[in-house]
């Protein structure tokens, strides 16, 4: 069986994305259950406890899954770097009332040891944004059993994963919310939009293309499937789910969230991401370039984040979400998924009508 054939299999081509801090084991059992595929981000979990996640959604999921890893170096930033942007966060930490942390000795799980445990763990899909296996990797977990897809924001990442071996794009458009995934060339030559990038990789690379960004409903998702996706890919439509893991004051935000309500910033976590402006974003703007690069910024504002969360600041919490925020809807994920795809259907029937009258 390919990754083609496991995707064509699904009875509904509706992936729910990998949000660390925001999607949970419940999502990804509810999506599977009402015949999408569900994920979880393992980006922040311990070597453990990945190994336990997958064991947990094998003997739950009624169909396939995905874990997500961010392929990571190991940062070893400056004393320098890490004292100077600690300085800058000190008036933050300040309004919240938050003691400022030390400077600390890890920034990130190491991610040769999240994979190692992944690929032991073998679950059915393995997906990666930030960077590139090697092919030895792709290899190890081609031999357990796990089919691998690989994140693109242009053409040439998704030739980057398909000479590597990788058994599926996760195409994702600037549209998207969260982080960027990218990893060949700067932010600002990887912001390509979910339309041309899908058509430009299907042309590109033979391997099923999976569409994320700006993905909100059925329509959405029938426009991708025309394009030629296996599969569409949704991320910030399942923030409002029953089953989010997202924190109240973001759920709020969210809730009532603007229409061109979103930016791209570096200042939370030193790599560019998605998410709706709020004051801390306005405000870091000036020091934006400055901060240090994605983990450490991001290991350095999290204990900030974390206090904002607990109380109700909305203003110092990294509001991941896409372009299409403000269509985001609260419900059950798996009636969510069940009601985009007859709206797909009914999209598809509706093409069908107009197509045949203009022949
Ligand atoms: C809150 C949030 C967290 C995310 N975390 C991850 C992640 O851990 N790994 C990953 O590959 N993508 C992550 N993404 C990006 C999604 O996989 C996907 O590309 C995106 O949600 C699609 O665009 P949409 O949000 O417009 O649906 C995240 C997105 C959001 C909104």
């Amino acid at each position: 069986m390919s990754l083609s054939d496991l995707l064509d299999s699904l009875p509904v081509p509706i992936l729910q994305a990998p949000m660390v801090g925001a999607s949970t084991e419940e999502m990804a059992l509810a999506v599977g259950a009402a015949g999408g595929m569900g994920s979880i981000g393992a980006g922040a979990l311990s070597p453990e406890a990945i190994g336990e996640a997958v064991l947990r959604l094998k003997s739950r999921s009624p169909g396939p899954f995905g874990v997500n890893l961010f392929v990571l170096p190991p940062a070893r930033p400056d004393g320098e770097v890490v004292s100077r942007a600690l300085e800058r966060l000190a008036p933050w930490y300040a309004q919240l009332g938050a003691p400022l942390p030390e400077a600390p000795n890890d920034f990130a799980p190491d991610f040769e040891a999240q994979l190692a445990a992944l690929t032991a763990a073998a679950p059915p899909v393995a997906s990666f944004t930030f960077g590139v296996l090697s092919r030895e990797q792709v290899d190890a977990l081609h031999r357990a059993g796990t089919f691998v897809v690989g994140t693109a924001t242009t053409v040439a990442e998704a030739r980057a994963w398909a000479e590597v071996g990788a058994d599926g794009i996760c195409a994702q458009g600037f549209e998207a919310g969260g982080h960027r995934g990218h990893f060949l060339a700067e932010t600002e030559a990887s912001l390509v939009g979910t339309l041309p990038l899908v058509a430009t990789i299907r042309a590109a690379v033979d391997l099923p293309v999976v569409a994320a960004g700006g993905i909100m409903d059925g329509r959405g998702v029938a426009a991708v499937l025309a394009l030629g996706a296996a599969a569409a890919q949704m991320g910030t439509a399942f923030l409002l789910s029953d089953q989010t893991g997202v924190s109240a004051p973001w759920r709020a935000a969210l809730a009532g969230a603007g229409d061109e309500a979103t930016r791209l910033t570096r200042a939370f976590t030193g790599r560019h991401a998605r998410g709706l402006e709020n004051r801390f974003m306005r405000q870091m703007r000036v020091a934006e370039d400055e901060v240090p690069a994605y983990p450490v910024q991001n290991r350095l504002t999290q204990p900030l984040r974390a206090a904002a969360a607990k109380a109700g600041e909305a203003d110092m919490l990294s509001l991941w979400a896409g372009q299409g925020a403000s269509l985001a809807r609260s419900g059950e994920a798996g009636e969510m998924v069940r009601r985009w795809w007859s709206e797909a259907q009914e999209a598809a029937r509706h093409l069908g009508r107009r197509t045949r009258q203009d022949t």
